[in-house]
């Protein structure tokens, strides 16, 4: 009887409220909708603990599709469309049997919809767990919320391989922010910016879960999972777990709910709250990732933790961003935004008003610095030389002194942190109060015939309003800066820069300093033809992360010729090339130092047991191909390879390829134009006429990348040992040539789609590495003609037979 009246009871206060629409079960048929206003009853999980449907945003009358926890006052939002906007009152979601869910504005035109579905949708359902399942007639789920996540994950949820989650812009607003969370494809788990209007690579990572090993695969990570009972970890492929919640003191998921959030600031933050709420209800924090994102984040894009020129301090785990004095918000909003200086530099008015000691003074911040946006480096300048050195130059902003050295910085300043731990001083550039603004006399593009005056004015409220426009201004001062520098030239200070051979930026290292750097040549990368490479650290601007590689048989005996060679090498700049940073010269030893690449070598990254996809492989060729023809044809002087092989092209942290080893060669060899004693280059790339005494041309080159681009498309080395592999096709040259003079390119990318799907290009990047291994040197295309085949721009001709004078057929 209680029993029954309990029910009815329940039925009373529960059911009856609710709209036909809404479930008590969790399912969702197909043709049920909801309305985007305050009275529509969301789609409510079993338990009622989640919700799905329509959120009133504050402030507005807009509304947000997303999925929520219903029985908190809060009313937390996990989940929402990626790239979707709120809604106006009005629009609707509908479940339909063709796409699943369907987002509709008043009008009836379709904004949004659920991706991959293809008919027979039987109907959704708003699980316990806050994962949203659509499913098929055969009861199969074909599209889960927690597979298409926004900024939240939940107990239960796991994120594969190439999943991630984006921060929003910010508290309120849910566009997509800077910040991702990704599981990459070599096993690691990190945290990285991104710019918001430049969606292609990683600005900077600012943790990495370190659980990535190329060496031996089945060790690397592949799935992060919010396990069950509120534990974070990231699963290798030989099913060990790494935690990254270490905290032993996590509630139950019982009596609290959990969640992990990629916040707006950056910080991705693991939260418990209690499911019924006695005393102080509310989310805490139990862990956070990284430890201290003010300086973790240190790339040589983006603006860092905070805005441009902001600086950002630490407080219990979470930035807290403020604009230096002089500086103040672009968007009073917006406290984790840019920062915009209240003075334009204006250089040249030193002239008509004064030296810059009349103009400007130095604000001394100390423990703060901005570790980026170096545009000179002084060394034996004390503090006082150094602050003169920043008033005196009219491109200087802010100048950082440490241990006798001085750092010269512009605008915009990014990374800007206080960092008590390091020692280090800066000094601010301000203008004095007493002196008033005066603008410089430029035209302005934007309105050539508008008296001065106006225009001030456009600007002083501009950037309060406006602020692009007014960084477009600001843009256009620094460019007319230039010019008055060319002209007054004469005035300017002579600096002491850091300066060495013929004036190039490389730095010139002890060996000592080189040694220190190291830890001792410690860390070994890998062993080359020239000599063995080590890990080390040295902060040089943005890059604290170094190759020095140990020269061990260098044939230049005077200092002069192989600084003539590093200068060569010194002067390339190419995005598909390892920069070379410094050198050490000194008596016997003879070092390069080398930007750090994460990824790894393509050797790797080809042979590993996870192969990479088939569009990533076309991009490392193409990028090799480029970086080739650039030593060939575009630098001062050519530069041969000579040794291209997969061990000698790197990655860097966004998979772009870049060649290493270059201009080495010419170091260690007597004469490139005559007959070698010594063969370089490598077993299975070497080009034929290596053995013959001919004259040694970029066509080498040539050669080995032919051998390269065949192995990258089919993942396979050019030579495999006879007792290993089948035996059957043990010279990758040949068998390429057999299966594409039968007609079936399919053998070469076996149960690999993407490339079977992609036959055009397939079939032409094949046609181009047998171009470029013909035996006939005169025969192969040059690097710049080969990029152009590969791009599809210059039409490939059908190749002959490489090695017509050897074939045994
Ligand atoms: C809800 O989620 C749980 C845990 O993942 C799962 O076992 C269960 O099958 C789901 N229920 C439905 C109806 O999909
Ligand atoms: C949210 O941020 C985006 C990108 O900055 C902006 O375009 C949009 O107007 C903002 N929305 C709201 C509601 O403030
Ligand atoms: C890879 O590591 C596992 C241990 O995690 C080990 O058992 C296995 O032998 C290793 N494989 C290779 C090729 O080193």
């Amino acid at each position: 009887m209680a029993s029954a009246l309990f029910n009815f009871m329940f039925f009373i206060i529960f059911l009856l409220p609710l709209g036909t629409s809404s479930q008590n079960d969790g399912t969702v048929n197909v043709g049920t909708s909801l309305a985007a206003t305050e009275r529509s009853n969301p789609w409510l999980s079993p338990s009622g603990d989640f919700a799905f449907g329509f959120q009133k945003l504050q402030d507005n009358d807009q509304f947000l599709l997303s999925i929520w926890y219903n029985k908190i006052r809060a009313k937390t939002i996990v989940w929402y469309p990626k790239d979707t906007s709120p809604v106006s009152r009005g629009s609707t979601v509908e479940i339909d049997a063709q796409n699943g869910l369907v987002l509709r504005d008043p009008q009836g035109s379709r904004l949004w919809r659920t991706e991959n579905i293809v008919d027979s949708v039987s109907g959704g359902f708003m699980n316990d767990t806050g994962n949203f399942v659509i499913s098929r007639r055969d009861s199969s789920g074909i599209w889960e919320s927690f597979k298409n996540p926004s900024n939240t994950m939940l107990p239960t949820q796991i994120i594969e391989i190439n999943g991630k989650l984006v921060s929003r812009k910010s508290e309120t607003n849910f566009s997509r922010g800077r910040f991702y969370l990704d599981m990459l494809s070599n096993g690691n788990l990190v945290l990285n910016t991104r710019s918001v209007s430049r969606n292609l690579g990683f600005d900077d990572e600012y943790y990495n879960s370190q659980t990535s090993d190329l060496a031996n695969v089945s060790n690397s990570g592949y799935q992060v999972i919010f396990s069950e009972r509120g534990s974070i970890q990231v699963l290798r492929r030989n099913g060990e777990r790494k935690a990254l919640t270490t905290e032993r003191s996590i509630p139950t998921t019982s009596d609290y709910y959990h969640r992990a959030t990629l916040d707006f600031d950056g910080v991705f933050r693991q939260y418990y709250h209690p499911k019924s709420f006695s005393g102080n209800p509310g989310w805490t924090a139990a862990e956070y990732w990284p430890e201290n994102i003010c300086v973790s984040i240190a790339g040589n894009y983006g603006s860092g933790a905070c805005g441009y020129n902001s600086i950002c301090r630490l407080q219990n785990g979470t930035p807290i961003c403020r604009c230096p004095q002089g500086y103040s918000l672009a968007d009073p909003n917006d406290a984790n935004g840019h920062c915009y200086p209240k003075f334009m530099p204006n250089c040249g008015e030193e002239d008509q008003k004064g030296s810059a000691e009349d103009l400007y003074e130095m604000l001394e911040v100390s423990g703060t610095h901005w570790p980026t946006s170096d545009f000179e480096q002084i060394s034996a300048c004390s503090e006082d030389c150094c602050k003169n050195e920043c008033l005196n130059d009219c491109f200087c902003a802010v100048s950082t002194y440490k241990d006798d050295k001085c750092w010269k910085k512009k605008l915009p300043l990014s990374n800007g942190r206080l960092d008590t731990s390091v020692d280090v001083n800066s000094f601010l550039k301000l203008r004095k109060v007493d002196v008033p603004l005066q603008r410089p006399n430029l035209p302005s593009p934007e309105s050539p015939d508008k008296p001065k005056k106006d225009r001030e004015t456009l600007i002083l409220v501009g950037s309060v309003l406006l602020g692009s426009s007014v960084f477009i201004n600001f843009m256009l001062v620094g460019a007319a800066c230039f010019g008055f520098i060319l002209i007054y030239n004469n005035k300017i200070t002579n600096f002491r820069r850091v300066h060495n051979a013929a004036g190039l930026n490389l730095q010139c290292f002890t060996y000592k300093e080189l040694a220190q750097a190291t830890n001792g040549f410690k860390e070994e990368l890998g062993r080359g033809s020239f000599g063995i490479v080590y890990k080390g650290a040295m902060p040089m601007g943005s890059i604290t992360t170094i190759a020095v590689k140990k020269l061990d048989r260098v044939a230049q005996d005077t200092e002069k010729e192989f600084r003539t060679e590093v200068n060569v090498i010194g002067q390339t700049h190419h995005k598909n090339l390892v920069r070379l940073l410094g050198f050490c010269d000194e008596g016997p030893h003879r070092l390069l130092v080398y930007e750090y690449m994460n990824n790894g070598t393509v050797a790797s990254f080809l042979f590993g047991d996870l192969k990479p996809n088939w569009n990533q492989r076309t991009q490392i060729a193409m990028g090799i191909a480029k970086g080739l023809a650039y030593l060939h044809e575009e630098c001062s002087s050519q530069i041969i390879h000579c040794d291209i092989k997969p061990q000698n092209i790197l990655l860097d942290e966004y998979y772009n390829a870049r060649i290493s080893d270059f201009g080495l060669a010419k170091l260690l060899m007597v004469n490139q134009s005559r007959t070698l004693t010594n063969i370089r280059g490598t077993k299975g790339y070497v080009a034929p006429e290596w053995f013959r005494n001919t004259k040694v041309t970029a066509k080498v080159d040539v050669y080995s990348f032919g051998i390269l681009l065949l192995e990258i498309i089919t993942c396979r080395r050019s030579v495999v040992d006879l007792e290993f592999g089948e035996g059957e096709n043990p010279i990758l040259a040949d068998w390429v040539w057999d299966c594409f003079q039968e007609g079936r390119l399919d053998n070469l990318v076996v149960d690999d789609t993407e490339a079977l799907n992609d036959k055009k290009r397939l079939e032409r990047f094949v046609m181009v590495g047998i171009w470029c291994i013909q035996e006939d040197s005169s025969l192969r295309p040059t690097m710049r003609k080969a990029c152009q085949m590969l791009e599809g721009i210059l039409e490939v001709k059908f190749p002959p037979c490489p090695s017509p004078f050897t074939s045994t057929d």
